[in-house]
């Protein structure tokens, strides 16, 4: 098993300083994953470390014929498990370093969601601002839209509500046993 993890706090900062050997109690899976449709064409939207979820997708996709990843990153790509994603599946990247790189990865996006709107399917898993955007140019397209939510989680089996987050009735749900992958139209983000 390979965790793939951004070092930004603390629970992610403590998982930083495991060495080889050390035991450690872990749990799952919990939740659920993205839609698999092995013959609709399926497009990758990754932003940062939202890049590593799809690795394991595309390792499980029996059509990889039929993906297309777009990765949207900050640091050198390789601070990222993109290498061998790129050997399996047509991909695109795009580094953000200045304002008008921002501009140009959310122009791609809009390119990259109608081109898949019709009889497509678009996965997205990313910072938040990466998703309402990939959200909102796919309801203008019509386009279907899956996103994974990285909210905070504390107990992880729905009871704690440290997860939740409204769906589309302004209702709270769990993240963690309801998610974390919501269909976009049925969520606010
Ligand atoms: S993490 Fe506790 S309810 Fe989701």
């Amino acid at each position: 098993m390979t965790l793939f993890i951004q070092n930004v706090g603390r629970g992610t900062s403590r998982l930083a300083e495991l060495h080889k050997g050390d035991e450690v109690a872990m749990w799952g899976p919990l939740g659920n994953g993205f839609a698999v449709e092995t013959d609709t064409p399926t497009l990758l939207l990754a932003g940062g470390i939202g890049l590593a979820p799809f690795r394991g997708y595309i390792k499980r996709h029996p059509q990889l014929g039929n993906l297309k990843l777009f990765f949207a990153h900050r640091m050198p790509l390789e601070c990222y498990p993109i290498e061998a994603m790129a050997e399996s599946v047509q991909s695109q990247c795009m580094i953000e370093e200045t304002p008008e790189d921002l501009q140009g990865i959310i122009d791609e996006i809009g390119v990259q969601v109608e081109q898949y709107a019709e009889g497509g399917l678009i996965l997205c898993c990313g910072p938040t601002p990466f998703m309402r955007t990939a959200r909102k140019f796919a309801l203008e397209h019509g386009a279907r839209l899956q996103v994974s939510l990285e909210n905070h989680m504390a107990c992880g089996v729905g009871a704690c509500l440290g997860c939740v987050c409204k769906n589309d009735q302004g209702k709270h749900t769990q993240v963690c046993t309801n998610g974390p992958v919501f269909w976009a139209d049925k969520i606010e983000l």
